[in-house]
């Protein structure tokens, strides 16, 4: 019996690790789709490379305006960030509010499911492009 009762809670728990990894690659999918936006300036993935803004992997919880051969404004240079999830969905709200100055001239994502779910897209590359 309490064998069988141990089991049960086992299931009911491998049940709900299975429903956030659903939840978290549900959340990168739809990330994706508001990456379409960001795109016009920003390249992630296997061999992306700086464009009009820089390359982006690899860039959660990296220190901010630390791309090698970007040429990064003075304002983030020196905006001492880590893109930390907090920081991130500042940024992603409001670029300019958070950096004054700053060349990510994108008025922000005003939907804070939108944003969580790009951050959840960004976090799956590593610095070489590849996913976790
Ligand atoms: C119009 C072009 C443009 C768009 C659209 C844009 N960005 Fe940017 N982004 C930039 C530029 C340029 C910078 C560098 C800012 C600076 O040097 O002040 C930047 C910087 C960043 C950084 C900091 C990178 C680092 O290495 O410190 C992140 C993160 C970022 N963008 C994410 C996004 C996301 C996510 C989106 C879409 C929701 C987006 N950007 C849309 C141009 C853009």
């Amino acid at each position: 019996m309490k064998a069988i009762k141990s089991y049960a809670a086992g299931v009911v728990f491998l049940a709900a690790i299975g429903q956030v990894n659903a939840v978290s690659a549900q959340d990168a999918t739809a990330g994706e789709q508001t990456f379409v936006k960001c795109r016009i300036c920003h390249q992630i993935g296997p061999g992306a490379q700086n464009s009009v803004g820089p390359d982006l992997n690899g860039v959660v919880g990296r220190k901010a305006a630390t791309q090698p051969g970007f040429d990064y404004s003075d304002a983030l240079k020196t905006s001492g960030l880590t893109w930390d999830q907090p920081t991130l969905e500042k940024w992603l709200k409001a670029p300019s509010a958070l950096v004054p100055g700053t060349k990510m001239t994108f008025a922000g994502l005003t939907n804070d499911r939108q944003i969580a779910n790009v951050i959840a897209y960004l976090s799956q590359f590593k610095v070489d492009g590849s996913k976790k």
